[in-house]
């Protein structure tokens, strides 16, 4: 498989990476894999999201030598010179630094802006400046929009239904223009519900898969938006870490963007009932039923992605399918509840 061989030939010629929020979920996650890879890692966050005990679970997770080939950059994509310090000396971009959520930004559309659109501008010019060998940013799925069709393929997309959406399409605009005009290529990663060990279940923004977790070991309501079938492509973090370094070293020749998923669709409903089994199977017991209520504006009523581009081009196979990452995920929630 692809992505060993990358792996090893990574182990035997270490690189330098910068991983933007890398104390948020998904860049945690990255940064975890890379030191465990004896890489060198520069991190960049603000903190707005993400979370200092993130790292201390990293630091706790890998060797004394691995975590001194990290170095963290307290500072704020928004801020161009931050972002040229932190390309310095760096072989490839993995830019995730963002504000998430579709509600966040309808309730703040001009911080979610300024973030998700400056602060890209920032990493991308940035990153072209230093003339790094490979730049992978977060793309996402609500790019899909109001595109009606089943499974979602790059090429055809919607109307965005979100300021959200609006951002994470404005950076493909800008990855594809510098490009064209700056011969700078990059690769979007088009996320599609991630989830895994460190995704925060707390505040009003948070995901689906640790909000309702969290809900469920405390004994609380689990509310559903809707009827229950809204159905989403939930992939396992280890999926997207997976797509990431396989996208950051692999030479395409021009800008791309690619579907990171499972490739699998499951109901809101029969998402509810596969936590409260993989809760229970952990000991966990929640005999309660979903409270429904309304939609909620902004979300996409169906998505599942087509990966085949994914694979075709970067050799991504998802390892890991939405029970394999729940069984995963669960006991991490409740021994971090
Ligand atoms: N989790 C998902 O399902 C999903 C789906 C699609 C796309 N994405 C994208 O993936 C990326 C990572 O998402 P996540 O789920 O890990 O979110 P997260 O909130 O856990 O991580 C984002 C990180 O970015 C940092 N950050 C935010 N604004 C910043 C700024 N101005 N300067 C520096 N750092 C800043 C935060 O502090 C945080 O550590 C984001 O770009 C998000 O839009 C995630």
């Amino acid at each position: 498989m692809k992505y060993q061989q990358q792996q090893q030939l990574l182990q035997a010629s270490p690189k330098t990476w910068l991983v933007t929020g890398c104390a948020g979920f998904i860049g945690s996650n990255l940064l975890e894999t890379l030191l465990k890879l004896d890489q060198t890692v520069v991190g960049l966050d603000n903190f707005a999201t993400g979370h200092r005990h993130n790292l201390a679970e990293v630091q706790s997770l890998v060797s004394a030598e691995q975590w001194q080939r990290f170095r963290l950059i307290e500072g704020d994509i928004r801020d161009l010179s931050a972002c040229q310090q932190a390309v310095q000396g760096v072989d490839y971009v993995l830019h995730q630094a963002a504000l998430g959520s579709v509600p966040r930004s309808i309730n703040d559309p001009i911080t979610t802006n300024a973030t998700n659109i400056s602060g890209f501008l920032n990493v991308l010019q940035a990153a072209k400046e230093a003339c790094v060998k490979g730049f992978v940013y977060a793309a996402s799925s609500s790019t899909y929009g109001d595109h009606p069709a089943l499974p979602k393929v790059e090429a055809n997309i919607g109307k965005p239904l979100s300021p959200y959406a609006v951002t994470k399409y404005v950076n493909e605009l800008y990855a594809d223009v510098f490009s064209r005009c700056y011969g700078f290529h990059s690769t979007g990663l088009r996320y599609f519900n991630v989830f895994g060990p460190r995704q925060d279940p707390n505040g009003a923004y948070a995901a689906v898969i640790p909000k309702w977790t969290a809900a469920m070991i405390a004994g609380d309501d689990v509310a559903i938006n809707g009827d229950g079938e809204t159905s989403r492509d939930f992939c396992f973090v280890a999926n997207a870490v997976q797509a990431n370094i396989l996208a950051a070293t692999t030479q395409l020749g021009q800008s791309e963007v690619f579907n990171v998923a499972v490739g699998d669709r499951t109901t809101l409903n029969d998402l509810f009932r596969s936590i409260q089994q993989t809760l229970s199977k952990n000991g966990v017991l929640y005999p309660s039923s979903p409270v429904y209520r309304e939609f909620r504006a902004g979300d996409v009523r169906h998505s599942q992605a087509d990966v085949s581009k994914a694979g075709q081009l970067l050799g991504y196979v998802p390892s890991h399918t939405l029970s394999a990452g729940l069984d995963i995920a669960m006991p991490w929630y409740i021994s971090h509840n």
